[in-house]
């Protein structure tokens, strides 16, 4: 077979670090591919006021499948004064290059898998009957609609008169901020179309019955946003009456899911919702099943473009360390998501298989699993760094 193109977006800080561990895995693992850097982040914002070059949004546009680390983001003001001194002053405004990818390519499908793996001194407890301590093992997948909503940047403070006049049609606008000064009016707008609705709930319903989920949760708040949450709840009760009746369809509030996911996280299987909401609770889960350094993602859009990633940042604290200490489980799961995208699930089972030995035996395991604070001590006390890590579950590769 031909080998496969994947374009390779490090980005910033540990995004770096991490891109070059499930590499070595991927090409530990027997995957051929020919891997082409793409240009984004921090650097390229200073350099060329641009954190997404043209050129990278292009080489995306031609292969299609990308890996991407982390970038890091800073408020406007640190970002103008970082900007290169010749383009300084020439109106270049920062704005952020995941985000912006999210945007461009619409990639409107956010997949966030929270596996428990056994023996994962992070694994989420709790008190059982008789003051035994239980162990749930968690397996949930979240849906997360990844373009719309309250984080599509549709929002005014001060907002322009045509907006204003549009709200004040609305009686409870009238009611409950008639007599505010205009220039006193924030609004960021909630907007669900019927298409992404249908999309993120479409992708939910079919993860859950191609991969034996009993139930799909659609975690929103319809009681009281009625509109957007009660799109689609609506939505998810047609689907689910017409093409998916062996599933079991569950509807949480997002507020009443924070509390049970700590009660009872073994119940559920996929997960469904809009943007915010979408990421508060697959953070919250992840949480449950070790942190940032175990949650991956996959990002697919409707014309086959698909970007997958670790969900942490660029941790800039770390990124300067001259022996990593870092995770590197939550990019290679992110790998692992991409094998199985382009149906490598045997590498991508492998690759699985020799993460969970080296969790369950216990003997190699970073600073996070070891439940230290970060430093560059803590090699010295016994974490591995993240190459001993990546090591380890090489060493476990058949
Ligand atoms: P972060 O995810 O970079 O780090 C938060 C903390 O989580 C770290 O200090 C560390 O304690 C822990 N952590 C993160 N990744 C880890 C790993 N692989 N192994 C072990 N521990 C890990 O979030 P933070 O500090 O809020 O943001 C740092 C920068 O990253 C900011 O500039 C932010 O804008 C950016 N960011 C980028 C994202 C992306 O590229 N998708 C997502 C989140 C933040
Ligand atoms: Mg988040």
């Amino acid at each position: 077979m031909a080998k496969r193109t994947i374009v390779t977006l490090p980005g910033d800080g540990i995004g770096v670090v991490v891109m070059k561990e499930a590499i070595r895995v991927l090409n530990a693992s027997g995957f051929e591919a020919n891997y082409l850097h793409g240009d984004i982040g921090w650097d390229f914002w200073c350099s060329e006021g641009n954190p997404l070059p043209e050129r990278t949004i292009d080489l995306i546009r031609e292969n299609k499948i990308a890996l991407f680390g982390a970038i890091t983001s800073k408020p406007n003001e640190e970002a103008k004064a970082e900007l290169n001194p010749a383009l300084q002053g020439k109106g270049y405004s920062y704005s952020s290059p995941i985000v912006g990818l999210r945007q461009l390519f619409n990639l409107d499908i956010c997949v966030r898998p929270c596996k428990s793996y056994k023996s994962n001194p992070l694994n989420f407890v709790r008190r059982g009957k008789g003051n035994s301590i239980d162990e749930p093992l968690v397996d949930v997948v979240i849906f997360r609609q990844n373009t719309e909503g309250l984080y599509s940047g549709v929002e005014w403070t001060n907002p322009p008169l045509q907006v204003y006049e549009a709200m004040m049609t609305h009686p409870k606008f009238r009611a409950n901020y008639g007599t505010t000064p205009v220039d006193e009016i924030s609004i960021s707008t909630r907007i669900f179309t019927r298409k992404a609705t249908l999309r993120i709930l479409m992708a939910a319903f079919e993860h859950a019955r191609e991969n034996g989920y009993k139930s799909v949760t659609v975690c929103e708040k319809p009681n009281v946003i009625r509109e957007t949450s009660g799109l689609m709840w609506r939505l998810a009760k047609e689907i689910q009456r017409s093409s998916y009746s062996e599933i079991k369809l569950l509807n949480t509030n997002i507020d009443a899911q924070m509390m049970w996911l700590t009660k009872n996280p073994e119940e559920y299987g996929v997960i469904v919702a809009g943007n915010m909401f979408g990421d508060i609770v697959s953070d919250a889960f992840a949480g449950l099943i070790g942190g940032l350094g175990f949650a991956c993602s996959a990002q697919f859009s409707e014309d086959g473009i698909a970007v997958f990633e670790p969900t942490h940042g660029s941790a800039p604290k770390y990124a300067g360390y001259e022996v990593s200490i870092v995770n590197p489980v939550a990019m290679i799961e992110s790998a692992c998501m991409m094998l199985d995208y382009i149906s490598e699930n045997e590498i991508a089972s492998r690759i699985r298989r020799a993460i969970a030995e080296v969790i369950e035996e216990g003997k190699v395991r970073t600073y996070d699993m070891m439940k230290m604070s970060g430093r560059p001590e803590v090699i010295s006390n016994g974490a591995a760094s993240t190459s001993m890590m990546t090591d380890a579950i090489i060493a476990k590769l058949k």
